[in-house]
């Protein structure tokens, strides 16, 4: 996991054209545009539920910004991300009327968040897990959901065969390259955040440790067998004591 700078000085450089950098690494990796790909992660039904809900690692807030337009019932999304820059651009994109005064942001880590125990009916993180180290996102994740209330994570995941000995000799030189070739702040934070790209079995194991139940992974292929998978995860915050 990179250190926290590094990961703010990488967006901080891509937030005035984060969205359209989105746009194209999606369309490459999985074929899919930038708003294709958060109109699938809406679909999910515990969005339908609406309620207070969290966008972990927010960036501009297009996430926030769908949710309300989208779901009835919804009576509050508050979009948290560790870039100030980020949260800037979230502001400024931010609709003028009366919809956007159901969104606030909030600049804090995923991995220690300003929220009481048990207030949000459902936790969203689209393509921000990898930068962060799982067990404490995930055991804070669980400390802010009420008991019952939703978890609904989006990212790129570790095909099984990555594990395999030769896959992780060849990911390693790959990556060492990668890193000594692109000396940028963002390389660095995406080569740091290596660490956090698990398999679905990797996450499911992670999940129910951190007192998740109905854990349900979906596996998507993407354009090429060897890159990484997207995995959408879906789970309700287990009957673990709401602290
Ligand atoms: C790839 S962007 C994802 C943004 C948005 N969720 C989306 O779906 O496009 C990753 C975001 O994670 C944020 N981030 C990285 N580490 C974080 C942390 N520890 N806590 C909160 N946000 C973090 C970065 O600032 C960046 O805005």
């Amino acid at each position: 996991m990179a250190r926290h700078d590094v990961v703010q000085e990488a967006f901080t450089e891509l937030a005035p054209h984060y969205e359209e950098a989105m746009d194209h690494e999606l369309g490459s990796f999985l074929g899919l545009s930038y708003m294709e790909f958060v109109e699938t992660l809406l679909q999910a039904p515990a969005v339908k539920e609406g309620g207070l809900i969290l966008d972990v690692a927010t960036g501009t807030a297009l996430i926030p910004r769908r949710l309300v337009d989208k779901v009835r019932g919804l009576t509050r999304v508050v979009g948290l991300d560790i870039t100030p820059a980020m949260l800037q651009e979230a502001q400024a994109r931010l609709p003028s009327r009366d919809s956007s005064s159901a969104i606030s942001l909030v600049c804090a880590s995923g991995m220690d968040m300003p929220f009481a125990h048990a207030v949000f009916d459902l936790v969203v993180c689209g393509f921000g897990t990898h930068h962060m180290e799982l067990s404490r996102m995930l055991s804070e994740m669980r400390r802010v959901l009420k008991r019952g209330g939703n978890l609904v994570l989006v990212d790129a995941g570790m095909p099984t065969w990555w594990r395999s000995m030769w896959a992780r000799v060849l990911l390693k030189a790959g990556l060492l390259v990668y890193r000594l070739g692109h000396r940028n702040a963002r390389a660095q934070a995406e080569v740091a955040a290596f660490a956090s790209v698990r398999t679905a079995g990797e996450w499911h194991t992670l999940l129910v440790h951190a007192g998740f139940v109905d854990v349900d992974i979906a596996e998507s292929h993407t354009r090429r067998s060897w890159y990484p998978h997207a995995l959408t995860m879906r789970a309700v915050a287990g009957a673990g004591s709401d602290l």
